[in-house]
């Protein structure tokens, strides 16, 4: 489990990593507005054959990350990224999960 999850420092693998940094005088709003902007990001990768994963294993590192960077005060990390071409052979990226039926998360009101 600890190997997988180092993993995470490695970008798997991938040939570019990415990392997301927002100002930090920006709201909630503009966080939502951030997430649909990662989704994109990783919605156009797949038209692209490209794979992507959104990595929030980086955050806990965010202080030694911003001082390689080289991060003005005022960026804060949202999160990585790993950018490449999905390995279809590891076992690991057989794991498919299921998905909830929509009416489990949500109230539909007449
Ligand atoms: C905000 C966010 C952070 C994530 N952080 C990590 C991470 O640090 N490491 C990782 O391997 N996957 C990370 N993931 C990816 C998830 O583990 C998962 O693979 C991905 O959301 C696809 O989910 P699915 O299997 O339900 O399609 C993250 C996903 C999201 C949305």
């Amino acid at each position: 489990m600890h190997e997988q999850h180092a993993q995470n420092y490695r970008f798997f693998g991938a040939p570019v990593g990415l990392f997301f940094t927002i100002d930090r005088v920006m709201g909630r709003g503009s966080w939502l507005d951030y997430g649909m902007f990662l989704q994109a990001i990783m919605t156009a990768a797949r038209g692209r054959g490209l794979d992507t994963c959104p990595q929030a294993a980086f955050t806990p590192f965010h202080q030694v990350i911003a001082e390689q960077l080289g991060l003005p005060p005022n960026e804060q990390l949202v999160c990585g990224m790993s950018l490449g071409f999905a390995d279809e052979s590891a076992p690991v990226n057989a794991l498919r999960t299921e998905r909830e039926p929509v009416e489990q998360f949500t109230r539909f009101l007449d």
